[in-house]
């Protein structure tokens, strides 16, 4: 298959090359597309055969459910059984934007979509080019990121290329992803919602609108996110070379990173490191670092993540070591992917 490639202006995307893309997904087939999070791989969230082409691009696992994109909010009746007021409170404050709702289903909605469950995952992006797209498609777009399963989410469409060129229909490249990493996820079904992925929505901003929120057990302290198969469920995001992620407070951290780099510099490996500027300048300049701005920045951090992960990989690294953040706001997000790159590989400092 030849993939198509469509370069589109973010702020006012040209209708002539959206409406051929919104004609492709019509048809069944497969169109990558930015959003401020990540890119999507979108296809007819309606269509079970559209959908199963997304699952094999990937490579994904038929179980794992996707989320439905649309483009204006009087969508979402169209696919959900009952909007309940505290999802309603969020669709007000955060639509469009990185906020994905998990919402009893209707019939419509095929299987392939929920993974057999009865709810399904619904979300209306913000960006101009997504929601355009969905608008000229006239159906809720199915879309996961753009990526090869297991790999870096792609935040440009030469990451998307890298991994799907070939196998999809179309990529619509919008420039980089703002945000970076992928949408906050809340299951609105539960008495007290629950926040199933951290994401460009933060957990303080959810709290603000709804008061109280659960946290799934999965996302919270490191007895309840070891994995009980290694290397079956948690491969998400990884770079090619090992990776091992230091937490701790600033100073701590720093200190064994740098302890830990110098160890595997006279063992003779190739390392890389994924540092903040200032721990960058302690490092020797044999390092490839991936140095991502001030320490604390998570949204730096979250925004160039999934570049630099995979940065690592044409560097031809056989180590790499990365520096945790603090877990708030955006860093809950960013701290949640970095533990899943490094397999749960976590030096505490
Ligand atoms: O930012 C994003 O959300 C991006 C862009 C493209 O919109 N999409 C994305 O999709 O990250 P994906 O497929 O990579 O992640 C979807 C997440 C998975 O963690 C999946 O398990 C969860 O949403 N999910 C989907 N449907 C669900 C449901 N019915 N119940 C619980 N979790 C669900
Ligand atoms: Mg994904």
């Amino acid at each position: 298959m030849q993939t198509e490639y469509q370069v589109v202006d973010r702020k006012e995307p040209a209708d002539s090359v959206l409406a051929a893309a919104a004609e492709r997904l019509r048809q069944g087939g497969l169109v990558a597309f930015p959003t401020e999070t990540v890119y999507g791989l979108g296809a007819n969230g309606l269509d079970p055969a559209a959908v199963a082409g997304i699952y094999r691009a990937k490579g994904r696992p038929s179980d794992n459910p996707l989320i439905l994109h649309i483009a204006q909010p009087e969508q979402l009746s169209e696919l959900v059984a009952a909007i309940p007021a505290n999802a309603r409170a969020l669709m007000n404050k955060y639509w469009p934007g990185p906020l994905t709702l998990v919402l009893a289903r209707k019939a419509c909605v095929p299987d392939c979509v929920t993974g057999g469950l009865d709810t399904v995952a619904v979300r209306l992006p913000d960006s101009a080019i997504a929601r355009r797209l969905i608008a000229l498609a006239g159906v809720p777009v199915a879309a996961p990121s753009a990526n090869t399963s297991g790999r870096p989410s792609p935040t440009t469409a030469a990451a998307v290329l890298d991994d799907l060129q070939g196998k999809i229909d179309m990529v619509l490249d919008g420039g980089d992803c703002s945000i970076g990493v992928e949408s906050t996820v809340v299951d609105c079904t539960t008495p007290v919602p629950t926040l199933l992925r951290p994401g460009g929505i933060t957990l303080e901003m959810l709290q603000e609108t709804l008061g109280e929120v659960e946290i799934d057990p999965a996302l919270g302290g490191l007895e309840g996110v070891v994995p009980r198969s290694p290397g079956m469920k948690y491969t998400h995001y990884a770079p090619q070379a090992p990776m091992v992620l230091v937490e701790g407070d600033c100073a701590g951290r720093r200190k064994v990173l740098c302890a830990q780099v110098t160890a595997a510099l006279a063992a003779g490996r190739r390392v890389g490191a994924l540092v903040s500027a200032e721990t960058a300048a302690l490092l020797p300049p044999s390092v490839v670092a991936e140095v991502y701005g001030a320490a604390e920045d998570a949204a730096a951090l979250a925004a160039t993540l999934y570049t630099r992960l995979r940065a690592f990989d044409g560097a031809g690294v056989e180590q790499i070591f990365a520096e945790g953040l603090a877990e708030e706001g955006l860093g809950l997000a960013v701290m949640n992917r970095l533990r899943k790159a490094c397999g749960y590989h976590i030096i505490q400092a």
